[in-house]
């Protein structure tokens, strides 16, 4: 393979614009699909079972295609698919730094929406260049005249290829696409000599082999035998297996300048191969690791309690299992007075966390019980010193407090015309969003918005599609920590603090929170022989009451007619045992108490 021949590529979209069906199509018409026709299936770079039911892309996918142009030459395709969804934008970022240029899938019935737009500026801020392609254009609904504009104002002239059209689904354009994108991508530079410098884009467990690293060889060449270390630890390893997908894995002896392929060198900690990092040869190392790489922390915490109390290893068991496979899934135990063991887990996202949900609970059949998600607050204490705060039963007591700082994110949402503007601002502003800018692209609207991360975690997205009709599309990434007024909100029933249900908010919020908490627990704790009260409180001051009545029986039904007496003296007898059952009664708390709190819309 000369290095002039390969061409190293990233597909980009807007989730659901149809990357994996148009990577799908490209694969088929290359040499590749000899191989994969044999047990062929749609969507052959979403292999987890999740990704193909769900429709979404979730992890970044290479495969290394043959392709014999008009001319009769042979070049070498490296295409990856990358996962659409905002908790994954990193991985889409290394992916993108592993090659020569990017497809810019845009649905032509869609238009550009919030990724489009995420994903294209983190292609211009690395100079790739961009062939934009306008798919679907089967559809009845499409428009490419209206997208072609968009796009026109969304990349400037410099950068800016032919719009190709094509239909994935129908299989029309691909050819032209290829012919295009062999021309204006750039093979990569030749640094076959210099030593090795390789971009880990992505790594998994395998239950065979350990570690497997997707990587792509920037500098030098790879071989079985050497001995590589990894430049963020300095740890060292032999490389055992070399390999690619076509989408088989083929064995190979060595990796050059320029390639993708995987890698193995019984490792066993998928946090030693972190998405970013870059390998290098013990004997001859590099000087300067490749620029980029972060540790990403994650955005969102929640307790994970197992229903049964039983499972408690087999929990910690299939956890550990998870996160073998997910270095940006955190996890560690945590006690609570009321559900017992369980663990603090940390995720990427909400979907992130949806996926780890599922998860645990199709391939490990756990039910669980998770409390409401929360962000990582920066607390200052008085003796100044900072604290990372993930978790309510954490926090420290108020007057040690010197000031909370919470999370904030810059918010690009993408709106197709002017019909929702208002609404949307409302909806920002009731978030306690600050606008910082307004972008036009054709019809297309682009807003910039300051909004405190714990206000997206908590529902942003729903409420965007519904005040929007489904036409908004959103994209964020944390941009800081700024001051803020939180407070934290308990949950007390018969005066017992209930710490699952636990909040930190911000002050404005309380007492919307306090009311709504307050009424929908009264709605889920059925009747008891005994009055229930309800309370939210911040530290000791009570915000928001409401009591369950009691369940009364009547004593009294058995005595028709007889003396006024009789009937006193059961009624006292009761009043007497209630008394008694006040004090030693326990509330039995239905489990839907802490899973339909999730989430409270606002406003
Ligand atoms: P993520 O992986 O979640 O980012 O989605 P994706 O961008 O990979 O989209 P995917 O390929 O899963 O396609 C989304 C939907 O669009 C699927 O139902 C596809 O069948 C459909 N689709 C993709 N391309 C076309 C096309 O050219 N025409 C039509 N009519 N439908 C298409």
């Amino acid at each position: 393979m000369k290095i002039k021949d390969i061409r190293n590529f990233s597909v980009i979209a807007h989730i659901d614009h149809g990357k994996s069906t148009f990577s799908d199509r490209i694969i088929e018409t290359c040499n590749g699909n000899f191989e994969a026709n044999q047990d062929y299936q749609s969507q052959i770079l979403d292999s987890m079972v999740l990704e193909r039911e769900r429709g979404i892309t979730i992890k970044a996918q290479n495969v290394t295609l043959q392709y014999k142009s008009k001319t009769g030459k042979r070049y070498y395709f490296n295409l990856i698919d990358t996962p659409g969804h905002v908790d994954f934008s990193y991985e889409v970022s290394r992916s993108l730094s592993a090659c020569e240029g990017v497809l810019l899938l845009v649905d032509s019935s869609q238009g550009v929406e919030a990724q489009t737009i995420a994903h294209c500026n983190m292609a211009l801020d690395m100079k790739l260049p961009i062939i934009p392609i306008l798919n679907k254009v089967d559809l009845p609904l499409s428009d490419p005249n209206r997208v072609i504009k968009e796009i026109n104002e969304l990349i400037p002239e410099k950068y800016l290829n032919k719009i190709m059209l094509c239909s994935s689904k129908t299989g029309f354009g691909i050819i032209n696409i290829i012919e295009y994108l062999i021309k204006k991508i750039p093979s990569p530079h030749d640094f076959s000599f210099h030593p090795l410098k390789a971009l880990i884009i992505d790594s998994w467990f395998d239950q065979y082999f350990g570690i497997v690293s997707l990587i792509r060889i920037k500098e030098g060449i790879i071989k079985i035998g050497d001995q590589i270390k990894i430049m963020s630890s300095n740890r060292s390893y032999k490389v055992e297996q070399l390999g690619i997908f076509t989408p088989k894995k083929i064995i190979k002896t060595k990796l050059t300048c320029g390639e993708i392929g995987w890698l193995i060198c019984s490792m066993k900690d998928i946090k030693c191969a972190l998405v970013g990092d870059t390998i290098t040869t013990v004997n001859n190392p590099a000087i300067q690791s490749l620029p980029g790489f972060k540790r990403i922390i994650p955005k969102v915490y929640a307790g994970f309690f197992s229903s049964k109390t039983e499972n408690y290893t087999f929990f910690r068991d299939a956890l550990m299992k998870l996160s073998l496979n997910d270095s940006s899934f955190f996890y560690e135990p945590e006690q609570s007075n009321i559900l017992g063991f369980g663990f603090r887990c940390g995720f990427l996202g909400l979907l992130h966390m949806e996926i780890v949900q599922e998860r645990l609970k199709r391939e490990y059949n756990l039910e669980l019980i998770i409390t409401t998600p929360t962000v990582m607050y920066q607390v200052r204490l008085k003796n100044n010193s900072i604290l990372y705060l993930d978790n309510p039963s954490k926090l420290p007591e108020m007057n040690k407090i010197k000031e909370f700082r919470e999370p904030i994110a810059k918010c690009m949402i993408v709106i197709p015309n002017e019909k929702y503007l208002g609404k949307i601002i409302t909806l920002c502003s009731n978030k306690r969003g600050k606008q910082s800018n307004i972008l036009y692209y054709g019809s297309q609207i682009e807003l910039i918005y300051e909004i405190p991360m714990i206000e997206i975690m908590i529902d942003f997205f729903n409420c965007l599609k519904s005040v929007s009709k489904g036409y908004a599309s959103l994209d964020y990434n944390l941009i800081g920590y700024k001051k803020s007024d939180i407070i934290c909100l308990d949950i007390l029933i018969n005066s017992k603090k209930i710490d699952p249900l636990s909040l930190i908010i911000h002050r404005s919020n309380s007492l919307y929170h306090a009311k709504s908490l307050v009424s929908k627990i009264k709605s889920l704790i059925p009747s008891h022989q005994f009055e229930i009260v309800i309370q939210a409180a911040i530290g000791k001051k009570i915000i928001a009451r409401s009591t369950i009545k009691q369940f009364r029986k009547n004593v009294i039904a058995k005595c028709y007619g007889g003396d006024v007496s009789r009937k006193k003296k059961l009624l006292e007898k009761q009043r007497y045992g209630k008394k008694k059952m006040k004090k030693i009664g326990n509330v039995s708390l239905p489990i839907e108490i802490f899973r339909s709190i999730f989430f409270i819309d606002k406003k």
